[in-house]
């Protein structure tokens, strides 16, 4: 056993002692045994969770790597290297988008990195990092239609599927007389764009290029949706300053080595591989 493992074992040792003076000793007894104290790992060895909606290439998306379902995308990469920098081992959490803040705020996890637009609402709800990607929104349409959704203006009554509260949502509602479908996936949405149930779709340009090359039929047009800040942030739970702190240092240091746009471009060709 190493020194951590006695010293938390003296530790529960100790707290079994003194919770021995009470009625439920038994309890007590079996939380000191050897094998809990053994699993008691040091607070030093803190893993850092992050969530994420990984149906979002090239920022997170499934891959088999080796034969095993893995979460990979340039959002990943960031993710690594900030937990590399704190010493703690990763963990990422496959969640729904629209859940992403709330637990965070909740603490069941520690960072959200999931191609995650600054707007003044999250902010107020969480601690939010420096931009570390910049990309433009594009509008994604069935082949045929490529030339009749070629302005913003001509989207207004379409039908248009986007990701629930995502700030694509928030740019459709502003569309006149759009009829909107969210959905909790973009893949969910691609299969109503292939079926005629949806017309169009709003989604953040390297996503959209993304799918465009794996899926037949689709393209991009040449619509430019506007929104207020077109970068990507990470969030932290509000108040933790640490974590933000460390999460803009490696963000710094990424941006200066050129890793960011290097994990950009090996994320992208992941994304069309087969
Ligand atoms: N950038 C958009 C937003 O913050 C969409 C992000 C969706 N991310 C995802 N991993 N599906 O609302």
């Amino acid at each position: 056993m190493n020194k951590w493992g006695k010293l938390s074992m003296g530790l529960l040792l100790a707290a079994g002692l003194l919770a021995g003076c009470g009625s439920n000793n038994d309890k007590n007894n079996t939380a000191a045994s050897g094998d809990a104290a053994a699993t008691n790992a040091p607070a030093a060895a803190k893993k850092l969770i992050m969530g994420t909606s990984a149906d979002f290439p090239p920022y997170e998306f499934h891959k088999m790597v080796d034969g095993q379902d893995t979460i990979v995308g340039f959002d990943i990469e960031i993710a690594k290297e900030i937990a590399a920098d704190l010493g703690q081992e990763l963990e990422v959490k496959d969640l729904p988008f629209d859940s992403l803040l709330n637990e965070l705020a909740s603490g069941r996890i520690d960072m959200v990195i999931s191609g995650l637009s600054p707007t003044p609402e999250r902010a107020e709800a969480v601690g939010l990092s420096d931009i570390y990607y910049k990309a433009e929104q594009a509008v994604v349409v069935r082949e045929a239609d490529k030339d009749k959704f070629a302005t913003m203006d001509s989207l207004k009554g379409a039908k248009i599927g986007i990701q629930t509260g995502s700030i694509q949502e928030d740019i459709a509602k502003g569309i006149e007389g759009a009829q909107l479908t969210s959905l909790s996936k973009i893949s969910e949405i691609v299969l109503q764009l292939q079926s005629n149930r949806v017309d169009a779709s709003i989604m953040e340009g390297p996503v959209a290029k993304s799918f465009v090359k794996n899926v037949k039929g689709l393209v991009i047009t040449d619509a430019k949706p506007e929104v207020e800040d077109d970068g990507y942030v990470i969030g932290v739970k509000k108040g933790n300053t640490e974590l933000l702190d460390q999460v803009n240092k490696t963000l710094g240091r990424l941006n200066s080595e050129g890793k960011i746009d290097e994990f950009v471009t090996a994320a992208s060709e992941l994304a069309e591989s087969k």
